[in-house]
């Protein structure tokens, strides 16, 4: 994609397309001013015709308007006046963006820029514009015969601007937006893709394929053979059912000189039925999703090496697939982690925690800056949270408080849950070190408690994605979350955010 910056008046532009607002009662936004007095009142006279509104969601194109150089207008409802903020301006942006997909403009410029948007400045505004415009762009027809349906063949997108200043910065925003669709959209796919294509082989060649070409970036990927002689019984225990061979997949990005790395590490369950504790039928299907944390680490990868950031990043995916077998792992076994820690699995289940801990112990071994885990972990943390935040958790409150204003810069937002003794106590196992469910109370917050005891002396959080990484219902879909969260963090330590 393209992208330009432009300080000229919208009813002078000679564009495809043009993004304009209208607020409540009618009243006119920048450029909406500007289209308004060049076609002798249109836009009035088309609200009082109730044509177009400033209902927030609202969008109306407007084709071949008298007086006006632009061959469409679009008019987006941004609802009061004195409220827009970001995710508002994402909103309107995307409402745009769909009412213009089925027609043939191959450029949008977006005069919404030029109204005040709180707390946002040019860079937050470029960047919002790509990004809106990429997510609403994206479709999944990978898996579909015969002819795909038309998608406008958009191949410059504007941001219009009031200064030089903001020029660059608008611009920078918007590039560096285009690198987080990239990672976006790498995740959607592999989230979106169903569990007989998308294996965990298939995730260690999708990464591989990621690093061809790239001088920075390297991938390999363990084997079940090698991770046992590692003695990563607990990761092998969730396998032990399945035919799927399970992968380590590691990558390393090397932009940063010596420093210690972040390590992003992803669960990548590509299916989980639950294992011997079977889960019911209903929505079943979406555990393909179950790999979503995955997905969000590798397309964070993406973003990294396409901005080629100035700093260390190492991703690791343990990857496998959950399902019931003779050989599977049965309620009450008992199975030793890499770290040495032995653990009674009472639910096969709760397998994602099973396998992370012995990636975070492989972690160890970088001297990492900081260890971030992303995971589809727990129902609990959808019941917690909705599908609105994800689930932070650490024991680092300076770690956690990065993420989650990291995810309010990039509208991926975090909530922060807390860790704690008292719930850690409710993991107590009579046979083993301790168990891998904490029963129904704080589950997902016994679920990071697991994973803490793993994660001892590391600068190390857990974000549960289990709400926010896919839609159900009519818009089932991969929402490629948290890569703008992700991304933002990285851009931020890589000192490369204005
Ligand atoms: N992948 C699931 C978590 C999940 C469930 C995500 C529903 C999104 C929607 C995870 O492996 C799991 O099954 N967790 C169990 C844990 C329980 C057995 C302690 C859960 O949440 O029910
Ligand atoms: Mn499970
Ligand atoms: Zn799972």
């Amino acid at each position: 994609m393209e992208y330009f910056t432009t300080t000229s008046k919208a009813s002078r532009r000679a564009a495809d397309c043009i993004v304009i607002g209208l607020y409540d009662r009618g009243k006119l936004g920048e450029a909406a001013q500007d289209i308004d007095a060049a076609s002798k009142g249109e836009l009035t006279r088309r609200f009082k015709s109730g044509d177009i509104s400033g209902q927030p969601g609202s969008a109306a194109v407007l084709a071949g308007l008298a007086g006006v150089r632009a061959k469409r207008i679009v008019v987006v409802g941004l609802g009061k006046t004195g409220k827009l903020d970001l995710p508002g301006f994402r909103k309107a942006v995307a409402a745009a963006t769909n009412a213009v997909s089925k027609t043939k403009a191959s450029q949008i410029l977006n005069y919404l820029s030029l109204e005040p948007v709180k707390d946002a400045s040019a860079y937050y505004v470029g960047r919002a514009t790509a990004e809106a415009i990429g997510d609403s762009l994206y479709r999944f027809t990978a898996m579909k015969s015969g002819r795909k349906p038309p998608v406008m063949p958009l191949k410059k997108i504007g941001v219009a601007v009031n200064t030089r200043g903001d020029a660059r910065k608008a611009q920078l925003g918007a590039e560096h937006g285009d690198a987080i669709n990239k990672g976006v959209s790498v995740a959607k796919d592999l989230g979106n893709l169903p569990a007989n294509v998308c294996t965990p082989s298939y995730l260690a060649r999708t990464a591989q394929k990621l690093a061809k070409g790239n001088g920075k970036l390297t991938t390999r990927a363990l084997n079940e053979t090698e991770m046992k002689k590692l003695g990563m019984g607990s990761l092998l225990s969730v396998t032990a059912g399945t035919a799927e061979p399970a992968k380590l997949i590691i990558m390393q990005y090397k932009g940063g000189g010596s420093d210690a790395p972040v390590v992003l590490v992803g669960k990548g369950v590509t299916f989980d039925s639950g294992g011997i504790s079977l889960k019911p039928g209903p929505a079943m299907d979406e555990m393909k999703f179950d790999m979503c944390g995955a997905a969000g680490v590798i397309g964070t990868m993406a973003t990294v090496a396409a901005l080629k950031l100035p700093i260390n990043l190492n991703v690791l995916v343990p990857a496998v697939e959950n399902l019931p077998g003779s050989k599977a792992t049965k309620p009450g076994d008992i199975v030793k982690s890499m770290s040495g820690q032995t653990i009674e699995i009472l639910n096969t289940d709760a397998e994602g925690r099973l396998i992370l801990c012995d990636a975070i112990t492989y972690a160890r071994r970088y001297k990492p800056a900081a260890v971030i885990d992303v995971a589809t972990l727990t129902g609990a943390c959808v019941i917690a949270l909705g599908k609105h935040h994800s689930g932070v958790m650490s024991y680092t409150d300076d770690l956690a408080d990065e993420i989650v204003a990291a995810g309010v810069s990039a509208g991926d937002r975090g909530w922060q849950l807390p860790l704690g003794e008292d719930y850690a106590a409710q993991l107590k196992s009579n046979f083993a070190d301790f168990a891998n469910i904490g029963g129904r109370d704080g589950g997902a917050i016994t679920a990071g408690c697991f994973l803490g005891k793993f994660a001892e002396g590391l600068d190390w959080a857990h974000i549960d994605i289990a709400g926010s990484a896919w839609h159900s219902g009519a818009k089932k879909g991969a929402t490629g979350r948290p890569v703008p969260m992700l991304s933002e963090l990285l851009l931020n330590r890589a000192g490369a955010l204005p």
